[in-house]
């Protein structure tokens, strides 16, 4: 499984003599599925060129901060929003110090002091470097900070010297951010989710559907994927690829969508229902192509069955996850809906003109029985992985583990 397919990774290369393999770094993680974006100190354009970087990453390079260009398009600010993860290789005992003092007088070392995405760095230097007391000092500061440091190895030094200092080679790399993305959170559970509209039949050429895109259940299905759960999917007609390593239903209707659900959540622990299930069908969806010729028409509609609530009133039933699209008085109607419909956790979001449905961003307002928690606007993706942190958080809660435990033997 490529497990960085959608992850924004910003490669930061410093002035080493491994800047080299930066670009076979740049291939890996292109290959993984990441989207790349590479940035370039000063130091990093005398080894290697951004011109190989460019074509390797398929995006441009950023190489500086004042940059009335990059300003406009995707400016400094707006990068360390877009990275879900800086990896800095290789990094020079110089991009080290400037780090490790929060300074910010180039575009690398800004970016690191205005994300709030995990930082990884691979030293690599002189092995004399590396055991200076300064940069020594450094590396601790930058623990302190929450910065990973991946290596370095030990080994053979283009100095001509044997020491420790060698930056870790890309595959390591490589495995190191990805490994970043599986948490494990969830290992050995099993998730089913829904995603995507309904479609109810009005005649065999129209329906009646939503404008849910399924973006918001496939990025969820992923992150469960990635904290390693076994992950069913349901879905609804939409125009997204299934992520690798999950098992897709594909349904049209609300009605299948509940016998796919109820087959599904047999044995599973968790129930994520983010489709958009429409609440009424066409009472009797005609055989052929309506005409066109009354002036009115009119069809009479059927509630649909309420999946979320059959699902969370069964016995055995998993822990359950809700949610709720409104335009209006979004707590109300979300808390209502957790209670009424006997739900572990309910995520809701404002829906209208321009928010939620078919945008690529989105933010929640998390609610369960004893708490809430705002995960702010951000891509569906970064949303996903919070969610699903979330929703792993309150499952290994004291109030639910003895259920877990229960699945896991
Ligand atoms: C040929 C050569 C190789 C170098 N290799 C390294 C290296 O491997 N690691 C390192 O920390 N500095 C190395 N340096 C020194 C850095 O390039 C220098 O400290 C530079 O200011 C780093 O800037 P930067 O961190 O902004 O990229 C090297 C310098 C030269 C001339």
């Amino acid at each position: 499984m490529s497990s960085l397919t959608h992850k924004h990774i910003v490669l930061g290369i410093s002035g080493g003599i491994a800047a080299y393999k930066a670009a076979e770094l740049t291939r890996l993680l292109v290959k993984a599925g990441a989207e790349v974006r590479v940035v370039m100190t000063q130091g990093a354009q005398e080894f290697i060129t951004a011109l190989t970087l460019q074509a390797l990453s398929g995006n441009s390079v950023h190489t500086e901060l004042f940059d009335l260009e990059a300003e406009a398009a995707m400016g400094h600010i707006e990068l360390a929003r877009w990275a879900d993860l800086i990896l800095v290789a290789p990094a020079s005992a110089n991009t080290i110090a400037r780090i490790a003092q929060g300074r910010a007088d180039d575009l690398l070392s800004t970016l690191c002091l205005a994300t709030e995405a995990p930082i990884m760095l691979a030293p690599s230097m002189n092995r004399v470097m590396w055991n200076n007391p300064a940069t020594q000092q450094n590396c601790h500061t930058l623990k302190d900070l929450d910065i990973r440091l991946i290596g370095p190895a030990s080994g053979a030094q283009a100095c001509g010297e044997t020491g420790e200092g060698r930056m870790e080679e890309p595959e390591v790399l490589l495995n190191a951010v990805a490994s970043h993305f599986q948490t494990g959170a969830l290992a050995g559970l099993k998730v089913v989710v829904t995603a995507g509209p309904t479609r109810e039949a009005i005649d065999p050429v129209r329906y009646i559907s939503n404008r849910s895109s399924g973006k918001m259940g496939y990025a969820l299905a992923r992150s469960a994927r990635e904290a390693g759960a076994e992950v069913t999917l349901i879905s609804g007609p939409v125009h997204l690829q299934p992520p690798e390593g999950i098992a897709c239903v594909r349904v049209e209707t609300a009605e299948e969508m509940l016998d796919a659900s109820l087959k599904a959540v047999d044995g599973c622990q968790v129930f994520i229902a983010t489709a958009a299930v429409a609440d009424y069908r066409v009472a009797q969806p005609a055989d052929q192509k309506h005409k066109k010729t009354q002036e009115d028409w009119s069809l009479e509609l059927r509630r649909n069955p309420d999946i979320l609530a059959q699902v969370a009133q069964r016995p055995d039933a998993p822990f359950t996850v809700g949610f709720a699209a409104e335009t209006q008085q979004l707590e109300d109607y979300a808390r209502d809906k957790l209670v009424r419909k006997r739900l572990n956790m309910i995520a809701a979001n404002k829906v209208g003109q321009g928010l939620a449905f078919d945008q690529d961003d989105n933010a929640l307002e998390v609610f369960w029985p004893e708490g809430h928690q705002s995960l702010p606007m951000q891509s569906k993706d970064r949303l996903a992985r919070s969610l699903i942190a979330l929703i792993a958080k309150r499952l290994h809660s004291s109030d639910n583990i003895i259920d877990i435990q229960h699945a896991k033997n």
